[in-house]
């Protein structure tokens, strides 16, 4: 039987990318909330049985923020991980019909998780899509190892390769996911709790503190964009400060915005916290007081986690993965600093067998940060391109297969093998 174009659908904490499977980019990308009657409360929508979706007083993504006087905002994801499944489903329910116009019954669906996704939680997305939906066919792909096959664009086919370090970091977590021929070693996945939102709620700390004359209501919204805009990642703090400071006008941005009611303009500035904010991830004691621990050791951490055999091949594909890893710089930063910490140990080793009277041709582990120009939206690319090859509808559990064996058949993929 013929079907249409697999849609894929990648919800994260912050952003839902969606668009049907061959394109380059998302066709839709809209913020991850939904906002339902105030009157009524958010809570009780929670543990309400699932029966359809009946209610349709409801609004998503960038409606939200029109409606906010009567309706109250619920982030349905926290962390990467759904929390509230009514709410998900009600979403789902508009980015199908709504955004994608799409007939879910003439369409297989790609879905996206994130590492360490629990089997009930596929469970419910299987139950969800199958018997809400009536989908022909779903595969729930891992993020990372989307985020892998999507690196592939710099690559010739001979260098495409499933095993890499993948480093996802997009509105509300970061993650740092080794992944072995296509299998995530789940015991050395990473978890740093500090994403775009943080950088973001640092941004706006800054300005306010310098006074900036941004509308109050307008301040978040200016500091996302200040720091889409304008941020990058510095080799030294201490230095490009110093450097900052010498001569601040070299590196002072204007931002211009127009004040709602009165359609007023108003210009704030934007100056060091260009190259303060992303330096959370590499100096977290500036931000967090809970997390201490800079992006480059975790990194260097998970993969000495991992087996021996695997470590090279894992130093060899870092991939970069999501939103917050936008910034100008960031990659070579990470290669740099991630590679001093291997060659000090090499260095340390090679001495120490040396004062033992031995010596070691050991070969240099190569460090090789990847930055592509599919990074943005590298996760919802690589479902697109999964989603797009025959082997798709090979990985797919079928309606048939869901009528027979039930929510179970979810808990497990198969492997897809990469032959795109
Ligand atoms: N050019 C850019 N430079 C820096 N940050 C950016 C850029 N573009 C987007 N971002 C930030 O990336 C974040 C969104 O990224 P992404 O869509 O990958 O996250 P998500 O998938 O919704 O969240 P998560 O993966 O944490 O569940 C936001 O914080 C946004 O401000
Ligand atoms: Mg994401």
């Amino acid at each position: 039987m013929d079907f249409k174009p697999p849609a894929v659908i990648d919800n994260g904490t912050g952003y839902t990318k969606m668009g049907y499977a061959g394109n380059v980019e998302p066709q839709y990308i809209i913020p991850t909330t939904i906002s339902l009657p105030s009157s009524k409360g958010t809570s009780s929508f929670v543990d309400t049985k699932r029966g359809g979706v009946e209610d349709l007083d409801f609004y998503i993504g960038t409606d939200c923020a029109k409606h906010t006087n009567t309706h109250a905002i619920n982030y349905p994801i926290r962390h990467g991980l759904i929390e509230n499944w009514d709410n998900m489903e009600r979403l789902w329910q508009r980015c199908i019909f709504d955004s994608l116009r799409c007939d879910p019954q003439e369409h297989y669906m790609l879905l996206t998780e994130p590492p360490l996704n629990t089997p009930e939680n596929r469970e419910y997305t299987a139950e969800i899509m199958f018997e809400t939906f009536n989908v022909p066919g779903l595969y729930i792909a891992v993020q990372a190892v989307l985020a892998l096959a999507a690196s592939w664009t710099k690559k010739s086919v001979a260098e495409r390769t499933l095993t890499g370090t993948v480093i996802d970091s997009g509105d509300g977590v970061t993650h740092v996911i080794p992944v072995a021929d296509g299998y995530v070693i789940g015991s050395c996945i990473k978890h740093i709790p500090l994403a775009g939102r943080d950088i973001t709620n640092f941004v706006q700390q800054i300005q306010r503190e310098r006074k900036e004359p941004i509308p109050a209501e307008d301040s978040l919204e200016t500091a996302r964009r200040t720091k889409e805009m304008h941020s990058y990642v510095c080799p030294d703090l201490v230095k490009e400060f110093a450097k900052y400071d010498s001569n601040p006008q070299k590196y002072i941005r204007k931002y211009e915005g127009i004040k709602k009611g009165t359609g007023r303009t108003w210009v704030s500035e934007v100056g060091y916290e260009r190259f303060l904010g992303p330096e959370i991830f590499f100096n977290p004691e500036i931000f967090s007081s809970d997390f201490l621990t800079p992006l480059p050791e975790v990194v260097d951490e998970a993969i000495l986690k991992c087996p021996i055999d695997t470590r090279r091949g894992l130093y060899n594909n870092i991939v970069l993965s999501g939103g917050s890893t936008m910034f100008k710089d960031f990659g070579r930063r990470l290669n740099r600093d991630i590679k001093k910490r291997v060659d000090r140990r090499m260095d340390a080793n090679l001495e120490r067998l040396g004062a033992l009277g031995r010596t070691a041709n050991a070969q240099p582990i190569d460090v090789n940060v990847v930055s592509h120009h599919m990074q943005r939206y590298a996760v919802w690319f690589g479902g697109s391109m999964l989603a797009s090859t025959p082997e798709f509808y090979r990985v797919c559990h079928t309606k048939a297969q869901y009528d027979e064996e039930g929510p179970r058949i979810a808990r497990h993929n198969a492997v897809f093998t990469a032959q795109m």
